[in-house]
Parts: C-alpha cells; sequence; structure tokens
C-alpha cells in the first residue's frame, strides 16, 4: 500500500547539504499499525516527514497505492489520504479547537469535534471554544492535533510520538483510540514511539537508526535485545570505572 523505494532525504542546513536518510526502503502494507523506533536522530521524524512531502526526495521514490508520488507537494499527499500528526505540533493562533476540527475533517460532515475530543480524553465542553494558541498547554496541542488526524478518513496516518506529554492518565484513552481506529477503519498505522505499550499494538516494529532501517522486527525481540543492551554509554563505563579505582571522572 505505501513504499518507500530506496528513499535518500538530503537538507540543507544552511551550512552545506546532509543527508538525513540514506537508501530507505520499507513496504507498508493495508490496515497494519507499523510502530517506528529508534535513537533520537535516528531519522524517524525525517522519515515521516519524507513520507508526507514536507522533506523532499533527493533520491529514490515513494508509492501509494502503486502510484508514484515522489513528485507530489503535501496538500496532493493530504488529498490522497496521507496524514502526519507532528512531534511539535503548531499551534494556529485565532482558530478555535471546533473549528480546527471541522476544517480537518474537510467535505466529511460526519465528523463530529465532541467525539473526537472524547477520543484523545478531552472534554468537549471545555475545549471546543478554546482558541489553539500560546494559552494551549503541550499536552492539550498534542492531543487536539491527534484528533484533528482522527477526523479524517486516511489509507495513512503517521504519529510522531504522540505520547510525548500526554499524562499517564490519557495514555491509556490514547492506545485504546489507536485499536479502534484500527478495528474501525482500514487505515495503516505508522506509530512514531518510545513507549511499551504503543510498541506491543504493533505487527511490526521498524528500527531506525543513523538515517537507516536498521532492522524490521516485532515488540518481544525489540524489548528483548534493549534489555540485553548495557544501557551505560562507553564514556560512563569508563568513568565508572575510574570512580572505582578511586581515580577523578573528569566530567
Ligand atoms: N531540517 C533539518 N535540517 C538539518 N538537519 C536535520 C533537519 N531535520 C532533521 N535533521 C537531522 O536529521 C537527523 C534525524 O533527525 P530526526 O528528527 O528525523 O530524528 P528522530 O529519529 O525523529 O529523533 P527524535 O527521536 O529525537 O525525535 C538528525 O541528526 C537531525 O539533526
Ligand atoms: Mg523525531
Amino acid at each position: 500500500m505505501l513504499e518507500l523505494r530506496n528513499l535518500s532525504v538530503t537538507l540543507d542546513n544552511g551550512k552545506e547539504p546532509v543527508e538525513v536518510l540514506h537508501d530507505i526502503s520499507l513496504s507498508l502494507k493495508k490496515n497494519k499499525i507499523y510502530v517506528m523506533t529508534g535513537p533520537n536522530g535516528g531519522g524517524k521524524s525525517s522519515i515521516a516527514k519524507a513520507i508526507m512531502g514536507i522533506y523532499p526526495a533527493s533520491k529514490g521514490q515513494i508509492l501509494l497505492e502503486g502510484e508514484d508520488i515522489t513528485s507530489l507537494e503535501i496538500y496532493q499527499r493530504a488529498r490522497l489520504g496521507i496524514g502526519y500528526a507532528f512531534q511539535q505540533p503548531p499551534r494556529f493562533k485565532g482558530l478555535q479547537v471546533r473549528d480546527f476540527l471541522t476544517l480537518a475533517g474537510g467535505p466529511d460532515t460526519r465528523v463530529n469535534p465532541c467525539n473526537l475530543l472524547l477520543d484523545v480524553g478531552l472534554c468537549a465542553q471545555d475545549y471546543l471554544d478554546r482558541e489553539m494558541d500560546s494559552g494551549f498547554s503541550g499536552g492539550e496541542l498534542k492531543r487536539v492535533e491527534i484528533a484533528s488526524i482522527l477526523a479524517r478518513r486516511l489509507k495513512v496516518a503517521v504519529f510522531d510520538e504522540p505520547e510525548a506529554g500526554i499524562d499517564l492518565w490519557s495514555f491509556q484513552k490514547l492506545t485504546e483510540t489507536f485499536r479502534d481506529l484500527h478495528q474501525r477503519q482500514e487505515t495503516t498505522l505508522v506509530i512514531i514511539s518510545h513507549q511499551e505499550r504503543i510498541l506491543r499494538l504493533a505487527d511490526e516494529v521498524i528500527l531506525v537508526s543513523g538515517g537507516r532501517i536498521a532492522n524490521i522486527t516485532n515488540c518481544e525481540e525489540i524489548l528483548g535485545d534493549i534489555s540485553r543492551t548495557d544501557s551505560d554509554c562507553l564514556c560512563r563505563q569508563e568513568c565508572n570505572r575510574k570512580i572505582q579505582i578511586n581515580v577523578e571522572c573528569h566530567r
């Protein structure tokens, strides 16, 4: 359904071009849940942005249901049914939550902003008329952004660290919402996450590191790998050893 073929992305950070994604190949199937995980700076958000068309491909192709969408703009991909909930959502000053969610739903008149807010654990009475300005907390903004993606009937929905800033009480509701969405609609879900409870939803776990796909595996394997890995970085091990032999740590 969604295929990345040898995709590379090069960005210009103002000084020199940097290749942030190298030769990514992925094949995502209809109505499956993929959880993308891996170290910070590994390239997860960049893959999401490349799928959405925010970062252009410098090499390779992106295909949606066999159609080459590599050269399509963001709005064209959105029309074809791709949605992306940002890791750090933008604030829309002057826009009320009700209008934002109605706009997100597009021509689909069945969209009910109250139900969408309930799906992300927000009380409609408290939030429908609020403006999405600087008075919105990070967690509130994140949840309304997720609700805006739920408003659309998508072929592919990408959620970038949906758990970030979400309190423990609402987090459970959010995982149920993802499960529901998966059961109700034929949406392919790509959830970027570091959370075990989200990893447990995955049909496949995609490990991204160093701008590459390091592995495609499952939740049990990845959690097993993490527990076997010595979590101390090499520097810490060195420092600890020095402390044990009474040599002052250099940090
Ligand atoms: N617009 C940009 N310009 C320059 N470099 C960028 C840009 N966006 C991302 N990068 C670099 O690409 C690499 C991958 O970043 P990305 O945001 O995709 O990582 P990530 O896996 O999502 O990390 P995190 O877990 O911290 O969210 C990083 O080294 C980052 O600094
Ligand atoms: Mg990221």
